[in-house]
């Protein structure tokens, strides 16, 4: 018999598309009751009833995370309805591309009011309740930006990087519950509308890098991290394989991410500059998809080049640690 997810009270922010609405899927499916939370009340809606329809029971709250107040009425509104939360998945975030002197300072607060207020907002209300009932499981998506930033994003790996350690504090607060736990989940590029949503000052189309996935592998690994709580959990080959070469050789990997990934986000083509989805949600990107899995971009091809310049840079990186190794062990 699987986990019990049926009856599970679950509450999902940033639900109304990309990765909070396939990981409300999800849980409905497996019979839990999901409160969807984002700013697009239409699009929420929609969610709500197919989430009804996949099996779940189902509640929208049209919140901005970045009010506190409208983050707590979510949690109440969850509690009215549903008794209590056993979940919280704070997801919502947006994202800022362009270089920091170009990105008007309004832009990149809103970057961190969003992703790490909002982010706070929902740890403080879902702790209060935890901390009240003795369990619960909290979980913070951050990104492998997070872990390794990109150029072209100081803003939002400022808030990613925040995550992380917003996370890890948390996880030393409840130290004494042994059934509370805080789970942080660093995905590589997913294929969702973010990259439409994103504000950008660059100059540049934004795009996906390669290698994209899916947002069903994040929730899926939301699922298991219910199941098998874990502190921190990179989605994506692609974000393990560059967590593994800054270990190795950071100042490498920082040189080889600021090129590559400055040339994998922003295409060759002009663009206007634009606010995004940072103040007001768009119309556009109302569903789960971005559409950047086309032609290569979902394959191993993107890794396994990832792969050969990484193990070479891996045994180059032990090599170098080798003789200093030895040297230590001579002098002693
Ligand atoms: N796509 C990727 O490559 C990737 C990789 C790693 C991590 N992530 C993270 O995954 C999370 C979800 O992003 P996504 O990829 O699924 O993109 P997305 O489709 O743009 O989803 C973002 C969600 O956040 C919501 N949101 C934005 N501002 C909000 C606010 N002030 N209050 C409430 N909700 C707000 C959006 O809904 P409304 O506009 O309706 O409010 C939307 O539901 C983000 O935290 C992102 O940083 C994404």
């Amino acid at each position: 018999m699987g986990y019990p997810f049926s009856g599970l009270v679950v509450v999902i922010t940033g639900a109304s598309s990309g990765i909070g609405r396939a990981t409300a899927h999800a849980f409905a499916r497996r019979g839990a009751a999901v409160v969807l939370a984002a700013r697009r009340e239409d699009m929420l809606a929609e969610a709500e009833r197919e989430c009804r329809q996949l099996g779940g029971e189902a509640l929208a709250v049209p919140t901005d995370v970045a009010k506190e107040h409208a983050v707590e009425e979510l949690a109440q509104r969850a509690v009215e309805r549903f008794g209590r939360i056993d979940v919280w998945f704070n997801n919502a975030g947006v994202g800022v591309f362009g270089r920091i002197e170009d990105i008007p300072t309004d832009a990149w607060h809103r970057v961190i009011q969003t992703n790490v207020l909002g982010t706070m907002h929902g740890a403080k209300t879902a702790m209060r309740r935890f901390l009240a009932q003795g369990h619960g499981v909290l979980i913070n998506n951050a990104s492998i930006v997070g872990r390794l930033a990109k150029p072209d994003s100081t803003a939002y790996a400022t808030s990613k990087f925040a995550i992380r350690g917003l996370s890890e504090s948390l996880r030393q607060e409840v130290l004494d519950q042994p059934d509370i736990h805080i789970c942080t989940i660093l995905p590589s590029v997913i294929d969702t509308p973010f990259f439409q949503h994103a504000a950008n000052y660059s100059g540049h189309r934004v795009r996906a890098a390669p290698p994209v996935y899916t947002p069903e592998k994040v929730a899926r690994t939301v699922l298991e991290l219910v199941e098998h709580p874990r502190a921190e959990t990179i989605i994506g080959g692609a974000g393990k394989v560059g967590a593994l070469l800054k270990r190795l050789s950071p100042s490498v990997t920082t040189r080889l991410n600021g090129r590559a990934l400055h040339r994998g986000f922003l295409a060759e083509d002009p663009s206007d500059p634009t606010s995004g989805t940072l103040f007001r949600p768009m119309r556009d990107g109302r569903a789960v998809y971005g559409g950047w899995r086309k032609g290569p971009n979902n394959g191993g091809a993107p890794l396994l080049a990832l792969a050969l310049v990484g193990v070479p840079l891996g045994l180059l990186a032990w090599r170098r640690w080798q003789p200093s190794a030895n040297r230590r062990r001579t002098v002693s």
